[in-house]
């Protein structure tokens, strides 16, 4: 499974990449915000500085909404890098949007996913990866790793290309999860990369090795 960080942050991108486990990034306008990044030439050249820390793919959301507005603003963003993946919202020319840079060759990313028939219109559409967010599914008592599982058989049964990224992760159960059920990418935040480190019995196993080592190198 690839691990994508959910996030605009420069310093946590490069702590992630630095870990070498990183395998892309995924943005989106309230991260932006969050990171107080504003105006359409501050925008790009932070997209164009998270493209020249990671490998792969970064996603880069349209704020249009109408058809000719994002394949605008999608075209701008994809003309910055080719490690650029446009981010598509799940809407009627949204759905047309990934259907006409499918036909481009430029790879989309169909966020707010919140439903199987969203996605299976999405890959119809050639979308490169869909998002469904499972964590705001959790938070409206929803089961988001049961539609990761749902979306799977769907893809499975056709032979769709595009790949699941599960998206509003949260938590390390999150990831192990998404794992278990066969989601392609996964992108959260740094701390539930890092929380997957985590065990007491490696922290007192750890512990125990480096006190034997001092009592006999002593
Ligand atoms: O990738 C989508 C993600 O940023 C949403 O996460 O935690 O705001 O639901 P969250």
């Amino acid at each position: 499974m690839k691990f994508f960080i959910d996030t605009a942050n420069l310093k946590e991108i490069q702590e992630a990449q630095d870990l070498g486990v990183l395998d892309g990034v995924t943005t989106n306008p309230s991260l932006m915000a969050k990171e107080g990044i504003s105006g359409k030439n501050n925008v790009l050249k932070h997209y164009k500085a998270i493209c020249d820390i990671v490998e792969g793919d970064v996603s880069a959301e349209v704020i249009a909404t109408d058809f000719e507005g994002m394949i605008r603003e999608g075209e701008e963003l994809a003309e910055l890098d080719e490690k650029i993946v446009v981010k598509i919202p799940m809407i009627k020319d949204g759905v047309k949007a990934l259907k006409y840079f499918s036909e481009k060759g430029i790879k989309t990313n169909c966020t707010l996913i919140f439903s199987a028939g969203q996605a299976l219109l999405a890959a119809k559409a050639g979308a490169s990866y869909v998002s469904p967010f499972i964590g705001r599914l959790d938070d409206i008592s929803f089961d988001g790793i049961q539609l990761i599982e749902q979306i799977r058989t769907i893809y499975d049964n056709y032979g769709f290309d595009t790949e699941i990224l599960a998206a509003s992760v949260r938590n390390p159960i999150h990831i192990i999860r998404c794992a278990e059920v066969g989601s392609d990418v996964m992108t959260g935040p740094l701390s539930a990369m890092l929380a997957l480190l985590n065990h007491p019995l490696t922290d007192s196993g750890l512990a125990k090795f480096l006190a034997d080592h001092a009592k006999t190198n002593a």
